[in-house]
């Protein structure tokens, strides 16, 4: 479908009844060491289109999310800005629009759960639902971008996409010299483990709690919910939700992209 055949804000707001939109945040800040030297990893390119380009039309694809918060690299947020509108703009739309999603730019911070609450903080008004999503993910399908909002919609107060693991995994004791032997711990039933995904899904109020309260480091926003004591539950994930994270990972997100260029042909 293209944008300009896609409902407004306010045609959206419409049809859906007493809901308020969807807001979506996504860290955009990391540096991307593991993927080795070069541009930020959002910026890195994937057939020629940032990544994070990619990552809010995965989002925007939703005709649930109606504003898209973009957490760019600390130094980084007006070039963010300008990409954002170079690649809006063909559609016809506004500068800070994308069809019918809106979106905003701000800078982010040291670690991910920093960019994450400056994120949160830029929110305004009217958005009971809030996705946290990687530009790191950028192929995840829009499908599991609606079967969260659904959970959330439906009562849960934080969503993961989940997949099941095909790696037994142990837990070690890491050793003080990264490559020296460690002597594992224990081995974790692997048919109760979950690899997690973004977008995480949460009501509002419990995702900007668990921001203000939670000071651990984490490396999801889930678990911040956890550590508040309340319930979070999962829906299945998308194997094309992978994070990009090493570089054999832009080979498997550029042959995503093809694959699906060329079931689009038929
Ligand atoms: N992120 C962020 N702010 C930070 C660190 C990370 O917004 N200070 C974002 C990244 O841009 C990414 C997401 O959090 O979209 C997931 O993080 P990760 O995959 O670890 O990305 P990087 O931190 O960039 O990669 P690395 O850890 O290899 O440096
Ligand atoms: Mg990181």
């Amino acid at each position: 479908m293209s944008d300009d055949s896609r409902p407004s804000p306010a045609q959206v707001r419409a049809e859906t009844g007493p809901h308020t939109g969807v807001a979506a945040v996504i860290p955009a800040a990391g540096r991307g060491v593991r993927l080795g030297p070069g541009a930020p990893k959002a910026l890195r390119t994937l057939n020629g289109t940032p990544m994070l380009i990619h990552a809010v039309r995965a989002l925007a694809a939703s005709r649930h999310v109606t504003l898209v918060v973009v957490v760019a690299p600390p130094d980084g947020a007006p070039e963010v800005k300008s990409l954002l509108d170079a690649h809006a703009l063909p559609g016809g739309t506004p500068s800070g629009s994308w069809g019918s999603t809106d979106f905003l730019v701000v800078p982010g911070g040291e670690s991910r759960q920093e960019s994450v609450k400056l994120g949160l903080d830029a929110l305004p008004p009217g958005h009971d639902v809030v996705l946290v999503h990687d530009a790191a993910r950028p192929l995840v399908p829009v499908d599991t971008v609606d079967a969260v909002i659904e959970a959330v919609r439906d009562g849960a107060r934080a969503v993961v996409p989940a997949l099941p693991l095909a790696d037994t995994v142990k837990e070690v004791e890491p050793a003080a010299t990264p490559g020296d032997p460690e002597p594992v711990v224990a081995t974790p039933a692997r048919a109760r483990l979950r690899a997690v995904q973004t977008p995480q899904g949460f009501d509002r109020d419990t995702l900007v709690r668990a921001h203000e309260t939670v000071t651990d480091d984490v490396t999801d926003d889930a678990s911040m919910v956890e550590q508040l004591g309340l319930q979070v539950v999962t829906v299945p994930g998308h194997e094309e939700a992978f994070k990009v994270t090493r570089p054999l990972d832009l080979v498997l997100a550029e042959a995503v992209l093809a694959r699906r260029r060329l079931n689009d042909g038929f």
